[in-house]
């Protein structure tokens, strides 16, 4: 009988809560919105031959090097940054090595890694989900191949240092550092070139969150030329779908689009802290678009969910328990999501009250 692979087998599988996703939907850290209208008027545009042929990346990929002030052959078009986690995987990782990440942390550094017949070591993050920087340097041995580090961290939205990342990249030269900026237009500070004193390092983003285009399936992989070659080789050369491609240029051009959402996101992140700081609701100050909390009560998410708001239960991620992560979006959203919580802290009795303002 035919059997998959051994790891595979003792995968842990990876069920995002999609099915029935009616009403507003913080619970994925998308945009809540939807994508610039000038994409929107390419997607109209598009004729029954662009969808015919094969996608063409590499210009497309001089594009993206353009406006991220890089050289073409830095970076490689992705599946998203998934796909980039994957690739990086596959390059790097034979069975016998070791993956190091930060728990909690974004799933499917685990799953990728872990299929590939590696070891993945989980370092656990520091008290109040601080960057574990001794900790990761502690665990770097002969065989780790791989680290992957979210900045800012999903699901806590808290980030690790420059100078941490750079020491990590420099005390394991033989092992690919990725530093997943999936969030990084609601944070701004970034690794980006940093490859080039440190080979070993590798930059990811993402046009699924403050771009929302997380349905065209579009991410960017950064590094070293001769590592991204690396890379480059175990990639689908039509990895990108042609109505991305089509879509990137005016999701770049309209950088007013992004700026004015990543605003709306910035101050709604800062009424929703403010919200639970005035209930004493224990929360994590958040670089994304998204805050974690700790509200302790299972109830809650049913509450939400029976105002038309779906929020995300971390409880299973490793230090989460009883935790809830919010996403935010424009000002209306913040304003629904506020109005929703403050009935449902009172319904629960939790905390003192929220403040809606
Ligand atoms: C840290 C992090 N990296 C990557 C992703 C996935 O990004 P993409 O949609 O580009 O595959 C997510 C999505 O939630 C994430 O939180």
């Amino acid at each position: 009988m035919l059997s998959p692979r051994e790891v595979v087998r003792t995968l842990p599988s990876y069920h995002p809560p999609l099915g029935g996703r009616d009403g507003l939907r913080l619970d994925f850290n998308e945009n809540t919105v939807g994508c610039s209208p000038r994409v929107l008027e390419r997607l109209r545009q598009m004729r029954p031959e662009d969808f015919a042929r094969y996608p063409e990346r590499e210009p497309l990929e001089a594009t993206v090097a353009g406006f991220l002030g890089t050289d073409a052959s830095e970076l490689l078009l992705t599946n998203g940054v998934d796909e980039a986690i994957h690739l990086l995987c596959e390059t790097y990782l034979e069975p016998a090595d070791e993956a190091l990440i930060v728990v909690p942390t974004f799933s499917m550094y685990r799953i990728y890694a872990a299929a590939t017949g590696a070891k993945v070591i989980s370092v656990p993050a520091g008290k109040d989900f601080r960057f574990p920087v001794e900790d990761v340097l502690g665990r770097i041995a002969r065989r780790t191949r791989l680290i992957a580090v979210a900045n800012p961290n999903n699901p806590t939205g808290t980030v690790a240092s420059r100078e941490d990342l750079l020491q990590i990249a420099a005390a394991a030269p033989h092992a690919a550092i990725l530093v997943d900026e999936a969030y990084f237009e609601f944070y701004g500070q970034t690794l980006l070139g940093h490859w080039r004193e440190l080979p070993n390092l590798f930059v990811a983003r993402t046009f699924s969150k403050a771009y929302g285009l997380a349905g065209l399936r579009i991410g960017v992989l950064l590094g070293d030329r001769e590592q991204v070659r690396a890379v480059r080789r175990v990639s689908s050369p039509y990895n990108v779908n042609s109505v991305a491609l089509a879509c990137l240029p005016d999701a770049l051009a309209d950088q007013a689009y992004v700026r004015q959402y990543v605003r709306d996101v910035c101050a709604g992140r800062k009424r929703l802290e403010r919200a639970y700081a005035s209930a004493a609701i224990p929360y994590w100050p958040s670089a994304a678009n998204f805050v974690l909390a700790h509200i302790g009560s299972p109830e809650f998410i049913r509450k939400m969910r029976e105002r038309g708001i779906l929020v995300r239960d971390r409880s299973s991620d490793h230090g989460c328990e009883g935790c809830v992560r919010i996403t935010l979006g424009p000002r209306e959203h913040t304003d629904r999501l506020l109005a929703a919580l403050q009935e449902a802290f009172e319904e629960l009795r939790l905390g003192q009250r929220a403040s809606r303002s």
